[in-house]
């Protein structure tokens, strides 16, 4: 019987790599997980029904997950149209904001966005979130436009929506293909 041979002192050291969190569709079964993190990160959440809605439309929904855990980091959704994905939410749980969650997610929805041939992104978001605003500068978007009282505010108020796209270049379309 031959003997095993004896781990060396720099396998010892040896950290596994870290484990990368991954992406998966979103079901009903999230839902008790994605409302607690809505409700946390809105003044104004979506509502359950927003997202089952949204499920059983068919939209592009995904969560983001710890690699091998159960908590989730973020999620988005997304309505397909004819020629661009409409971003409707996105959004990373309060606790791992600032981490590079909201751009991996925002990679994600514009691959989607490729491999359905599409052109553009298209977004709305609340002219008072200055912190989403950059983050989709930051990520290539333009600000096209402002829709007046889009989204309801608090004290019977109304706030405008500023509109925003991504193009998704030939090139890029090309390059993954
Ligand atoms: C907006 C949101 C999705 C961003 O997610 P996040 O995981 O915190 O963002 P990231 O860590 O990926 O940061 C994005 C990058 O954008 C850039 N960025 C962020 N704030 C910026 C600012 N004020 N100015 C310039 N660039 C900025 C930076 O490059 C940043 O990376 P860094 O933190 O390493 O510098 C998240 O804050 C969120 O869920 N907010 C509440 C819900 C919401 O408002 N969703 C959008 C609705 S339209």
């Amino acid at each position: 019987m031959s003997r095993a041979t004896p781990p060396q002192p720099e396998q010892l050291c040896e950290q596994p790599p870290a484990r990368a969190p991954e992406l998966r569709a979103m079901t009903v079964a999230d839902l008790d997980h994605v409302m607690a993190i809505e409700v946390q990160a809105y003044g104004h959440p979506w509502s359950r029904g927003n997202f089952t809605d949204s499920l059983a439309a068919g939209y592009v929904a995904e969560v983001l997950h710890g690699a091998g855990s159960q908590e989730l980091l973020g999620y988005f959704v997304a309505m397909p149209g004819a020629q661009e994905l409409h971003l409707l939410n996105l959004t990373v749980a309060p606790p791992h904001q600032h981490h590079g969650w909201g751009l991996l997610l925002l990679r994600a929805v514009r691959e989607r966005a490729r491999s359905r041939g599409m052109g553009a992104v298209w977004l709305e978001v609340r002219a008072g979130n200055e912190r989403a605003r950059a983050v989709y500068r930051t990520f290539g978007f333009a600000e096209r436009g402002t829709r007046r009282g889009y989204y309801p505010a608090f004290a019977s108020r109304r706030e405008d929506a500023i509109v925003m796209d991504l193009e998704i270049s030939p090139e890029l379309q090309r390059a993954a293909d």
